[in-house]
């Protein structure tokens, strides 16, 4: 198994990647001396897969398992949901020694994290990812939160796990859409502070995203997805800073998911546009060279999502990028390259520079 420590001093946990690793779970836990008691939280698409494992792991483990199924979707990604979460907590008798586990994708991940960083004033909380999406990034950084009907993540916590464990073959049961999907995040690591990985993604991405790699090339390639964002959120763990670079992509990305209710792309699809988007306004100020750009575009083409909707109000997009919690007093925040591996925050893109990469993206479409 790969091993990616995140350094947070008191708060420093592992992040494991290996192969059928799900049967490891419970002697892992022990290791680290975690509660007798545990509620695995996951929903019915994911517990059909590989629930069992993991549930066998932790009980001859000795530790008593608690099962909660939340529904399947981001449209539950709610107080409401979290609210029936603590109540099988508490019908369940879990007290502060008790730990969460995650198992499933950023939905769960995100609701059943914010429930353990609010559960009791906060209790013990383990990750274990189970799409591409969040084993590269979700799992991570111990951002938690739920939806609200006016935002995306608008009510979290920070909130670090103690343990990430990562089993590559779980993304074997994943639709090949959300392979694709968790890849533009991969393709995002890459341009904020990778040249090698962008290199090696130029080589290998139909291979990456089939899966049809090598094993341990699958396992290096997550880890080292890992090992970046473990170092961002280790020099910036609340982002005041450096963090923020991680949400290239997302200022545009975040809008265009809101203005189609979510029902339009998958995360990493409106990234991808949004990474577009955010490439082309870092070429137009005269920061960020054609011919990189044109490497990045090449690279979000060859993982064949789909395109922009024709049918985009500008005005709307702008409107909800104003509005988004990224945003500082109203001042529309952007992180734009200006080489492969080197990308600096601005808060200096105007409403026609905008509007460009809205019109530019609305073009490919
Ligand atoms: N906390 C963070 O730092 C962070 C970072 C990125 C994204 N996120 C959040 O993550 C969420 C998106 O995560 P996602 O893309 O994983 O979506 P998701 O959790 O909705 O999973 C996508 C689909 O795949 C299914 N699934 C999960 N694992 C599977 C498996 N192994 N086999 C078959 N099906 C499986 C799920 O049930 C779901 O239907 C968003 O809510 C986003 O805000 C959080
Ligand atoms: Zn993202």
């Amino acid at each position: 198994m790969e091993t990616v420590t995140v350094q947070l001093d008191a708060r420093s946990y592992d992040i494991l990647i290996g192969r059928d690793c799900l049967r490891d779970l419970g002697h892992l836990y022990a290791e680290r001396g975690l509660g007798k008691t545990a509620a695995i939280v996951t929903n019915p698409t994911v517990a059909a897969h590989h629930l069992k494992p993991v549930r066998q792991s932790l009980a001859c483990a000795g530790v008593k398992v608690t099962v909660i199924t939340v529904p399947d979707g981001e449209q539950y990604k709610t107080l409401e949901t979290a609210a029936q979460i603590y109540g099988d907590l508490i019908a369940a008798g879990l007290d502060r020694q008790a730990c969460i586990i995650a198992l499933g994708g950023g939905v769960v991940g995100d609701m059943a994290g914010f429930v353990a960083a609010t559960y009791l004033r906060g209790i013990d909380f383990v990750q274990v990812p189970t799409t591409l999406e969040a084993q590269v990034d979700a799992s991570v950084g111990g951002k938690t939160a739920v939806d609200h009907a006016l935002g995306k993540n608008m009510i979290g916590a920070f909130h670090q796990p103690k343990l990430v464990l990562i089993d590559t073959a779980t993304l074997e049961t994943l639709p090949k859409r959300d392979i694709r999907a968790g890849m533009a995040e991969v393709i995002k690591h890459g341009i904020i502070r990778d040249p090698g990985l962008v290199a090696f993604l130029e080589d290998h991405i139909e291979g990456a995203a089939t899966l049809s790699l090598p094993a341990g090339q699958i396992n290096w390639l997550i880890a080292r997805q890992c090992r970046i964002k473990a170092d961002v959120v280790a020099a910036d763990e609340t982002e005041k800073g450096l963090r923020e670079i991680l949400n290239y992509g997302h200022t545009v990305g975040h809008a265009l998911e809101v203005v189609t209710q979510y029902a339009h792309y998958k995360h990493g699809e409106a990234i991808g546009l949004g990474m577009t988007a955010a490439g082309h306004i870092a070429v137009q100020k005269g920061m960020w060279s054609q011919e990189e750009f044109d490497r990045q575009t090449a690279l979000i083409a060859r993982l064949g999502m789909p395109e922009c909707v024709p049918d985009l109000q500008v005005d709307e997009v702008l409107a909800r990028m104003a509005s988004d919690k990224k945003a500082r007093g109203g001042v529309i925040r952007f992180v734009l390259p200006e080489r492969i591996g080197k990308i600096a925050p601005r808060d200096d893109v105007t409403r026609a520079e905008i509007a460009s990469g809205i019109r530019y993206i609305q073009a490919l479409g």
